[in-house]
């Protein structure tokens, strides 16, 4: 591919889209040269307005999921009603740029109705959870949505017992289990995943993590995988953590996968190592699956004022973080 800038042809329309050019292949081509998914999450619908988001999502990420459009409220924000239009949006595009898609959202402890958070009956919580469940699922599976995030962040952020969520006030610790029992009779053939935050920082909360999941595993609960957030700010994870997390899953049967990186610091030089180093060991332990929370600076969700987390500057030039995970995926070699 030419140094110069490149000029794709956008999805069958007519126009052409300007795109600063990375001098390189692109992400997915390298990935699937070695069966890996590398994917965009954070995807407001609304970005793909813009042809320049458009095109860069498509040529670089074989995966994506929604940022927020996945969360209960916003397309079941009432008992029996569903706007399908932003979700609907984001698979088709996915369908259009040969992508796979993985759900994002099914319990989550943000942005639930009130019709969910006035139910105080366990029998009409889980009957909720079920026809919001098997709604999002059914009217997705065999359409590109390939994994489901399906509980997120039920640890508290810095560990130390189960969030007190809607879910955890009305069903007690076991809502987790009946949630992955749900999606799997809803999405028999995704994967499904529990996502969570900081457990490759946090050792305390890593164990805690770790004796949840096994204890589902030892119960039984179809789960296919750990999703781990990987939002870093400033710090590394202590090398060696990453493959210590996928060695502890994999004697489980479990898979780890990454699905929301980013990387917060004012230092640009710092951002590159952290990127080259966390997809090195990821890719080396086993990982397969690695998603971003995001690729470009101009949408970016960061709670560090002035960081510019993502691969991509707000005019879609590839920065350092770009190369590093470039060579990571290049210099990988896939041995079976
Ligand atoms: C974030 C969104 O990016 C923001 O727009 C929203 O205000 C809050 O949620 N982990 C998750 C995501 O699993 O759903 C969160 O998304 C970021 C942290």
């Amino acid at each position: 591919m030419k140094a110069t800038a490149l000029i794709i042809a956008l999805l069958g329309a007519a126009e052409a889209v300007y795109i600063p050019s990375t001098g390189t292949t692109s992400l997915r081509e390298e990935a699937a040269k070695k069966d890996i998914l590398i994917g965009s999450g954070a995807i407001n619908p609304a970005y793909l307005n813009d042809p320049q988001f458009a095109a860069v999502l498509a040529l670089q990420f074989n995966s994506l999921s929604p940022e927020n459009e996945g969360k209960w409220s916003f397309f079941n924000p009432a008992e029996g009603y569903y706007n399908w239009t932003s979700l609907d949006r984001l698979v088709n595009f996915a369908e259009d740029s040969n992508m796979v898609v993985k759900g994002h959202g099914l319990i989550s402890s943000c942005c639930n109705p009130d019709y969910v958070l006035n139910i105080t009956d366990p029998t009409a919580l889980r009957a909720a959870m079920t026809a919001h469940f098997e709604a999002f699922m059914h009217r997705y599976n065999g359409k590109r949505v390939d994994r489901w995030d399906v509980v997120t962040e039920a640890l508290k952020t810095q560990g130390g017992g189960l969030n007190a969520n809607i879910f955890y006030n009305v069903l007690g610790s076991g809502y987790i289990a009946d949630a992955f029992r749900i999606a799997q009779a809803a999405g028999p053939d995704a994967k499904l995943f529990i996502n969570e935050n900081l457990v490759e920082s946090l050792p305390y909360k890593r164990q805690e993590l770790y004796d949840l999941v096994s204890g589902l595993v030892a119960d039984s609960v179809p789960i296919d995988g750990v999703a781990l957030q990987m939002h870093i700010t400033e710090v590394a994870p202590i090398p060696g953590v990453i493959t210590d997390i996928v060695n502890s899953y994999k004697a489980l049967g479990l898979e780890v996968t990454i699905a929301e990186m980013d990387v917060h610091t004012l230092n640009a030089t710092l951002q590159t190592d952290i990127y080259g180093a966390v997809i090195e060991e990821a890719l080396n332990a086993g990982i397969t699956d690695i998603s971003f929370w995001g690729f470009t600076d101009k949408h970016a969700y960061t709670w560090l004022p002035g960081a510019k987390p993502l691969m991509f500057t707000e005019r879609y030039k590839p920065k350092g973080a770009f190369y590093a995970t470039h060579t990571a995926l290049t210099s990988f070699i896939n041995t079976p």
